[in-house]
């Protein structure tokens, strides 16, 4: 009887609790349309389930077109609103530290780091950024650009003797050397560590599930972070010890910053931006750059709008063999707006996260405090309504959106106060590759190239692809007739 009685109270107390899971509450005003799905797993497992589609991903498009724009769900064991409406993803960006505030699941912040700069706020939060702004600020880009011409030009060169490259490990590699050298001084090629290695086993287990145990991805991942937290921390104590006289990259500043008096900044705070920055950094542009090139084989008019712009630029030169200049750089009209319809096509970042920090109101519908929001760029970048043909290469519709600034149907690199930090540097990194690209090679697909959004971009079976150069004959005449020739 008195079993009974428990029982019949723990079902009661499991239908009520699943009830509410299924209905959350909501004190004032109503909650967006949406399924809250299966207890504790909520919707997790379609979100991030697989798709090789170009378009809004499943998940999304499904929901919006069952409840609207603005829809309710359940994420890693948290009620989320999404939205993929773009003045609610303008509002969430603007109301950045006041309205809402960074957040993303518990499971990055153990990978991240506790205090990277995804999650700190306030002060130290604008402390960060200063430091990482004055890195890759227009003076420091300035600099830069003849030391990226020089990487990238040299990289071509190697590939081209090269039967064929895998474009996604290849410029990935590039990037990350890249990157690495700015901030570290980081050589690949006298480190006798690899300190890429531990990113790459990073990455593959950064969405995965949180089960620490050898063997799985996840396993991989945090030993991946440690072993590259160590070797940046080696680096650091050696560059205390030996401090060098002129400040050149980024761990010359960081000492410099240590030792002020009175400092806020910590090792463990900035090794772990340090990680942040190298993370962010390499895997990111090396997507933009595959995808960049995977439009350029199957746009021949796109290229051909580059060839055009980057040959005037040579022809206008004194030297053609001068290095690009920074007025050249911001000369690149047509180049930027190929860049910008790359980030908006490839859609890299597919979901920014925030938390209300109060109780929202938004178009009739209510945000209670303490929920996270997640607004969807590709939902946007992606609409017919705001892109016309949206899944077609056109870089041309760019032309005239200089003027209008920032637009808020374009949020690629986010927006707001949290305005990816990176975006001018990854444009260098872009538009110096592309030049020397499209003025010194041809290239031609050779196999791969498929996509897959988990809902991350990833490229399963790589970007398989020829380059040679192109003063010189592809190695089998009859296959540079082919159709997919890209000259
Ligand atoms: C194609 C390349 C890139 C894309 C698509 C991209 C995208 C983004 C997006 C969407 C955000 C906003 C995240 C949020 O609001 O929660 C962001 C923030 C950030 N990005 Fe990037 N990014 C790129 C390249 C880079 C590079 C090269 C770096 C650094 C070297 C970088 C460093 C950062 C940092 C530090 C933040 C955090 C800024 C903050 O919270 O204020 N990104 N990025
Ligand atoms: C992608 O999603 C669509 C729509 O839900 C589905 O029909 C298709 O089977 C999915 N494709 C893959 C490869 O999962
Ligand atoms: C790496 O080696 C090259 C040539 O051997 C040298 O010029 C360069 O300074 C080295 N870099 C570092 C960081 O030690
Ligand atoms: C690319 O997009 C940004 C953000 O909307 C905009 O400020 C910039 O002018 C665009 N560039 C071009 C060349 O259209």
């Amino acid at each position: 009887m008195w079993c009974l009685c428990v029982g019949t109270l723990v079902i009661i107390w499991i239908t009520h609790w699943v009830y509410r899971w299924r209905n959350p509450r909501c004190n004032n005003g109503k909650l967006p349309p949406g399924s809250m799905g299966l207890p504790l797993l909520g919707e997790t497992l379609h979100f991030f389930s697989p798709n090789t589609t170009d378009n809004i991903p499943p998940f999304i498009k499904l929901r919006m077109e069952k409840y609207g724009p603005i829809f309710k769900t359940n994420l890693v064991g948290r009620p989320v609103v999404v939205s993929t409406d773009s003045a609610l993803n303008h509002f969430i960006f603007q109301q950045e530290g006041n309205l809402f505030q960074s957040w993303y699941p518990d499971t990055f912040t153990e990978i991240f780091g506790r205090q990277n700069v995804g999650s700190l706020h306030g002060f130290m939060y604008k402390y960060l950024k200063n430091m990482v702004l004055h890195l890759f600020g227009p003076e420091s880009l300035k600099n830069m650009i003849s030391e990226v011409e020089q990487t990238v030009c040299t990289t071509l060169q190697q590939w081209s003797f090269q039967e064929s490259v895998e474009l996604k490990e290849a410029t990935a590699k590039m990037i990350f050397d890249l990157t690495a050298k700015k901030l570290i001084s980081y050589d690949s090629s006298n480190s006798s560590e690899n300190l890429m290695e531990n990113f790459v086993a990073f990455i593959q287990g950064l969405i995965s599930f949180p089960l620490n145990i050898p063997g799985t991805a996840y396993y991989k991942c945090l030993q991946g972070r440690k072993k590259a937290m160590k070797m940046l921390k080696n680096m650091l104590q050696e560059r205390k010890a030996m401090p060098r006289k002129e400040q050149s990259d980024f761990f010359d500043y960081v000492v410099e910053e240590l030792q002020k008096e009175g400092t806020i900044l910590t090792e463990e705070i900035a090794l772990d931006l340090m990680f942040v920055l190298l993370f962010a950094s390499f895997e990111t542009t090396s997507l933009a750059l595959t995808c960049a090139i995977k439009f350029l084989v199957e746009n021949p008019l796109v290229l051909k709008g580059l060839e055009e712009e980057h040959e005037a630029i040579l022809k206008q030169r004194e030297d053609p063999n001068s290095g690009v200049t920074w007025k050249e750089y911001k000369s690149m009209t047509f180049t930027f707006q190929f860049i910008n319809e790359t980030a908006r096509l490839a859609n890299i970042v597919p979901g920014i996260f925030r938390k209300a920090l109060r109780e929202i109101n938004f178009k009739g519908y209510t945000i209670p405090a303490d929920w996270a929001v997640m607004a969807c760029p590709p939902a946007v970048h992606l609409n017919p309504d705001i892109y016309k043909d949206p899944l077609s290469v056109n870089p041309w519709r760019w032309q005239g959106m200089e003027t209008n600034g920032r637009s808020k149907n374009f949020m690629a690199f986010g927006g707001g106060m949290r305005f990816c930090v990176g975006t001018e540097f990854t444009k260098v990194q872009m538009a110096v590759f592309l030049h020397c690209l499209v003025t010194k090679f041809r290239w031609r697909p050779i196999k791969g190239g498929n996509i897959l959004r988990t809902p991350g971009l990833q490229f399963p079976d790589g970007y398989h692809v020829q380059i040679i150069e192109k003063d010189q004959k592809m190695p089998e005449p009859e296959i540079c007739k082919g159709v997919n020739m890209a000259v």
